[in-house]
């Protein structure tokens, strides 16, 4: 080998070990990108929310029912249950201290919104309490009455309206009130084969007949009731005679009455002995409310079943009004506690008895 085709030799190993090392190396790792210091950001940090305070009266916390001057907008005088239900507001106020001042809607809502008005503009009224004829149409009265510093309490009807305008709502679980009416009014007609049932419908527009006539839907497929006919007889005893003799004049193809209150049932008692038929036993006949005269037609074999809807609300409302105005607060429904009555119990007496209304 001559020296050059030595060196030139040695020169390619020398190149080979470089490239081999090269590649050979552990790559080394690149240095990590200085972490990023966190930015303080210029957002402004969100409000902590504080629990909402109601105002309530000048003499809060230490108001008594002796400070409250209630102004109650009262449906009417359509019957036993609104009796019962005035009566307890005018009694217990007169037991608790607090000053009344009763105005009767006449069941008519023009009147009814016109005494609202009323209430809004007299200083010495610091609750308003109202039994609303229909679900509809109070936003803007509401809203004049927060302005004005005015407690609301619903009793007995409840409205369609944002919560945020009124205290609280106390009164009955309507719905429920129907949905047991259908399930009495299954077990009634077990066994037959129709089940044909009219529907005496209260004031179409209020609470009470809406959700009652909902709920008695809810329940009756469960057992094939069909509604063959549905009016308002408007909880009178005179319409709910009326409605039944012209639909009996139709056809008397009829197994079962749901009367939305006692009084259209009793109303419908009456037309159907009128007509030759025996109520309770031809047809059977169950209504809504419990009061006196219910549990009479009862005893006296001409109703089935009454649904108990409670109108003894006043000490539950006052005692609400008054936390109101002491800045307390509590849930926007206080539903009631109810029962149902049937004719076939052996203690109906001594039930009716013992009942205030
Ligand atoms: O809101 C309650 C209803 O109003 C009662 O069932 C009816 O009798 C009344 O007048």
């Amino acid at each position: 080998m001559n020296r050059k085709l030595l060196y030139n030799l040695l020169a390619l190993m020398v190149l080979f070990s470089l490239v081999f090392s090269a590649c050979a190396a552990p790559a080394t790792e690149e240095p990590a990108a200085p972490a990023e210091e966190p930015v303080a950001t210029e957002e402004p940090a969100a409000p902590v929310e504080e629990p909402e305070m109601l105002a309530g009266l000048e003499c809060a916390p230490n108001c008594q029912y002796s400070d409250l001057v209630v102004g109650f907008l009262q449906t009417g005088s359509e019957g036993g249950w609104r009796a019962a239900n005035t009566a307890s507001f005018k009694e217990t106020a007169e037991q608790l201290g607090v000053t009344l001042k009763f105005y009767d809607s006449q069941n008519d809502l023009a009147k009814q919104v016109a005494g609202f008005h009323q209430f809004i503009q007299d200083p010495e009224v610091n609750v308003i309490v109202l039994a609303a004829l229909e679900t509809t149409g109070w936003e803007e009265v509401l809203k004049e009455a927060q302005d004005a510093g005015k407690i609301v309490v619903l009793e007995d009807r409840r409205i369609d309206a944002p919560e945020d305008l009124y205290f609280t709502y106390i009164g009955s679980d309507f719905a429920e009130e129907g949905r047991k009416a259908a399930d009495e009014m299954c077990k009634l007609l077990e066994g037959s084969e129709s089940k044909k049932v009219w529907e005496l419908v209260g004031n179409v527009g209020s609470s009470a007949a809406k959700d009652r006539g909902q709920g008695f839907r809810e329940k009756m497929g469960e057992c094939g009731i069909e509604i063959v006919n549905s009016q308002t007889a408007n909880w009178s005893i005179t319409e709910g005679k009326q409605v039944t003799e012209a639909w009996l004049k139709e056809s008397k193809d009829v197994q079962g009455i749901f009367a939305q209150n006692d009084e259209m049932g009793l109303g419908a008692i009456e037309a159907l002995k009128e007509a030759g038929l025996v109520p309770g036993v031809d047809v059977k006949i169950l209504s809504v409310d419990a009061t006196a005269g219910a549990f009479k037609a009862m005893l006296d074999g001409d109703l089935n079943v009454t649904v108990e809807c409670n109108p003894l609300l006043a000490p539950q409302v006052y005692e609400a009004a008054l936390k109101a105005a002491n800045g307390e607060e509590l849930p926007k429904w206080v539903p009631s506690q109810e029962g149902v009555f049937r004719s076939d119990d052996p203690n109906l007496q001594e039930i009716a008895d013992g009942r205030k209304y």
